[in-house]
């Protein structure tokens, strides 16, 4: 089929048909193996895993990059299961909600400027959400207040946000379904380094979804959804790291 004239859903699903043909003939793969990977992509829908399994696979963070990949400013980064919306506001400077069982004190900061310029964007919203240090969304533990680690900040007049919370420990993703047997079966780990998502929204610039990776830990470069980008890897120094963040204006 040519190109010209047909859908992108067309297109798809001829390359889809091409790339899977190839596969099957390359691996000489059976009818029994067939129906075991039918089998296998079933169970992943019932058990509501197909974005874990295209986050194992690197697709999502690929899909992210190519959606994003021509704005200029901060690099981009997947969204990840545990983003709740409507966390609660604080002060700036602040604290997020947390006890002190959580972890080691941290205090991350920065500026939130336009790739326009470099100019600082007050009254840009900077919501927050990790895990704690025991590697625990407040969605995932028993005991966790809701709103756990979780919170928004608008920038200063000079376009600064600064949080007080805890260091997230690296954690691992949900590996106790069909997409763990997959990666235990290939000898592959669950783990994700420790981090910080971040959602940053400002006036007249496109929205950014991403993640702050701390420096030093475990699987910074052996991540189980391949997220990590070298521009995000944030050090931690006395219990204190700085992020900045760069938008993208809307237009120009
Ligand atoms: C996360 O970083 O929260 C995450 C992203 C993808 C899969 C599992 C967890
Ligand atoms: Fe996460």
């Amino acid at each position: 089929m040519s190109t010209a004239g047909a859908t992108r859903l067309h297109v798809a699903l001829e390359r889809a048909g091409v790339a899977l043909h190839e596969l099957a003939a390359e691996l000489g793969v059976t009818n029994d193996e067939l129906l075991a990977t039918l089998g296998f992509l079933t169970e992943v829908g019932r058990a509501d895993e197909m974005v874990l399994l295209s986050d194992v696979l690197g697709l999502s963070r690929l899909v992210d990059d190519q959606t994003h990949g021509a704005q200029d400013g901060t690099e981009s980064n997947v969204l990840g299961p545990f983003y709740r919306p409507g966390a609660p506001f604080v002060d700036n400077p602040g604290s997020i909600p947390h006890s002190e069982n959580d972890g080691p004190p941290l205090r991350i900061e920065g500026r939130v400027q336009s790739s326009h310029g470099g100019v600082p964007l007050p009254g840009a919203v900077v919501d927050v959400w990790h895990a704690n240090a025991d590697g625990l969304y407040s969605n995932e533990a028993a005991g966790l207040h809701e709103w756990n680690l979780r919170g928004r900040q608008r920038t200063d007049l000079d376009g600064r946000y600064r949080l007080d919370t805890v260091q997230p420990s690296h954690y691992t993703v949900k590996h106790d379904g069909p997409v763990g047997r997959l990666l235990a079966a290939v000898g592959r780990h669950p783990w994700r380094p420790a981090h910080i998502h971040f959602r940053v929204n400002a006036d007249g610039h496109r929205p950014l979804v991403t993640q702050a990776y701390l420096a030093g830990g475990p699987y910074l470069d052996d991540d189980a959804i391949q997220g990590v980008k070298a521009s995000l890897v944030v050090p931690i120094i006395r219990g204190h790291a700085t992020f900045d963040v760069t938008l993208s204006p809307i237009h120009g």
